[in-house]
């Protein structure tokens, strides 16, 4: 009897991990058939959050002389969607609460189709309406959501609503402080997407781990029904055909001799093309292979250094999100100019065109869901929205060869439910991908007086296959001894990224060289450059990412002159020009790159 109750109580108490296995979106929409939603929508900010309770989605209109509505979408305030709100109205650059937004969309046709509203991303959470009647919604301010409208859309004039709303929670992901701005908003594409009765729902397409031209495949259709699924790579004379089990899924593992693999060098992408029934994906996808050796990173079998650069999803010259391929041509050809080969998406999933393009562009690019420090890891939803936000930035990304590393936190402090609470991450990510490098980024290692190295007494970062590190050197903390003779000692056997490092300089302020709060260039590029001379004495050093590419808005940088609102540890200001520290690390990256380093 003691044995069943000890089992039941196990069960009861086990750590919540979501069984993600079932993706909530499909895969690569925008190689699918869909039209964008996106333009111009009508709003109503509702301060109060009574909207709800006036049921304005239902959008009535007066039938009669007694009857009136104090609410009305047509003839107010617009939106452009995508973007966020706090960059397109002055009154709503602070905002936090709920905005309505809404419009009207007419359908053709609807036979023999299966319809579905597809969001890139709404920040934080939503409810969305269709025709007056709730059709979902969805929390989680950076990965994309669905929503089946079949047989709820009219031929002819649709109406849809979108309540959304960005208030900072205690049990959200991030939580209630973090270092960028709170933007609300529908902040990337809308698309009404079309598909067959039966579609190919998702699909894993990469080079094995280890092999240099063994491709596996995984696709799941939209129903549990046994059909033939062809994947065709024409330009490597591969075409196979496989039939789904019962389940809509089927796996096949194949050579492919000739492949070119995707490299820094060489972006190689090819075309490839899934059909069953009446379904046809196409997507453009690289095969490499990325793997750790000892305290090397290796792609496609040859140690590579991670000049890497971080950035927020932010256009500085719009204070607001960045959302297009303009914006992502802007962002990642500034990185491609500083000598970077890969970027980390800070400290969420960015959209899809910057992924793409970083793909088409060779550069390797690290991603991270927003667990960011304060984080409440006891609870259990919490944990269950990490997870699936975690689920879905492998679902949306894992096909992107420019993917090479999955990060789990930003930052977090060593705690046994941290410990719980980040290894039921690293369980659901691995039941999805385990082609790519997981990490984290920790900020507590201490320099040690008696070993005379910093040291962190954290024992997470055995799970991971890279440990990163955040510590700002001569801003944040004083160097204990002189920048040479800096030792460390955190992972000694596994690769270590210095993944945040850095200094606030106001672009074009001069200053003493040795005083922090000159808040100058001439600072910020000898504080560039003692770290520079620190990373030659760290034995296992495989990359670092100054913080930051370019100044970002963040709340709490209160400083009336030198901040206003603003992290100034860019190296490019918020205006686009390039401080003295951009020159440092860009000869650096350079001599790396022309391997005179
Ligand atoms: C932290 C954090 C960043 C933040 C930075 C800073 O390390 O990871 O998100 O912006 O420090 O204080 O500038």
């Amino acid at each position: 009897m003691k044995g069943i109750y000890i089992f039941l109580m196990m069960l009861l108490f086990a750590s919540p991990v979501l069984h993600a296995h079932e993706p909530s979106f499909m895969s690569n929409v925008y190689g699918r058939e869909y039209r964008f939603l996106n333009g111009k929508w009508n709003v109503i900010i509702d301060q109060y959050e009574h909207g709800k309770t006036r049921s304005i989605y239902k959008n009535r209109k007066p039938q009669s002389n007694e009857q009136f509505y104090e609410y009305s979408f047509e003839g107010g305030l617009r939106l452009n969607v995508p973007g966020d709100w706090n960059s397109q109205l002055p009154e709503l650059k602070y905002f936090e609460g709920t905005v309505w937004y809404a419009r009207h969309f007419q359908v053709d046709s609807i036979e023999n189709r299966r319809q579905f509203l597809y969001f890139g991303a709404v920040s934080y959470r939503c409810n969305v309406y269709l025709n007056g009647t709730k059709a979902g919604s969805h929390e989680g301010g950076f990965t994309p959501f669905q929503i089946e409208v079949t047989g709820k859309l009219l031929k002819g004039d649709n109406f849809i609503v979108v309540e959304v709303n960005n208030r900072r929670t205690e049990d959200a992901v991030p939580a209630l402080v973090f270092d960028w701005w709170n933007y609300g908003g529908i902040t990337r594409d809308v698309m009404l997407v079309e598909t067959p009765e039966v579609f190919i729902k998702d699909y894993f397409i990469q080079l094995d781990k280890h092999q240099p031209d063994m491709i596996h495949a995984e696709i799941s259709l939209s129903e549990k029904v046994s059909e033939q699924v062809c994947i065709e790579i024409p330009e490597l004379k591969i075409l196979h055909n496989v039939t789904t089990d019962g389940n809509g899924f089927a796996k096949i593992s194949f050579h492919a001799r000739k492949i070119v693999r995707w490299s820094p060098d060489d972006p190689k992408l090819y075309k490839v093309i899934l059909t069953s029934g009446k379904d046809r994906v196409t997507d453009e996808i690289g095969f490499r292979n990325i793997e750790v050796e000892g305290t090397k990173i290796l792609v496609n079998g040859k140690p590579v250094f991670m000049r890497c650069i971080s950035f927020h999803e932010e256009i500085p010259q719009r204070q607001g999100r960045a959302f297009s391929q303009a914006d992502a041509v802007m962002l990642l050809s500034e990185a491609e100019a500083l000598g970077a080969n890969m970027v980390r998406l800070a400290h969420y999933p960015q959209n899809e065109y910057i992924v793409r393009l970083a793909e088409k562009k060779g550069i390797l690019l690290w991603q991270e869901i927003p667990v960011w420090q304060d984080i409440d890891f006891e609870d259990k939803d919490t944990r269950l929205k990490a997870q699936r936000m975690l689920a879905d930035m492998i679902f949306r990304d894992r096909n992107r060869c420019a993917v090479g590393f999955w990060s789990i936190a930003n930052e977090t402090l060593p705690s046994e439910a941290r410990n719980s609470f980040l290894s039921s991450l690293l369980e659901v990510g691995k039941s999805l991908d385990t082609t790519r490098l997981y990490t984290a980024a920790f900020y507590m290692a201490r320099y040690e007086k008696n070993s005379g190295a910093f040291e962190m007494k954290d024992d997470f970062p055995e799970q991971l296959d890279v440990v990163a590190i955040n510590k700002y050197l001569g801003w944040y903390h004083p160097w204990p001894v002189d920048p040479s003779e800096v030792a460390w000692n955190v992972c000694p056997t596994k690769p270590l990224i210095f993944s945040e490092f850095g200094g606030e300089a106001l672009y074009g302020q001069s200053g003493d060289e040795n005083v922090a709060s000159s808040w100058s260039e001439d600072y910020q590029a000898k504080l560039y450059r003692d770290n520079l001379e620190m990373f030659k004495h760290i034995p296992n050093l495989a990359g670092i990412s100054p913080w930051i590419l370019f100044d970002f808005r963040s709340p709490y940088r209160y400083h009336p002159v030198n901040q206003e609102g603003w992290n100034r540890k860019g190296l490019v200001s918020d205006q686009g020009y390039r401080k003295k520290a951009w020159y440092l690390i860009h000869d650096y990256y350079m001599q790396i790159k022309n391997n005179v380093r």
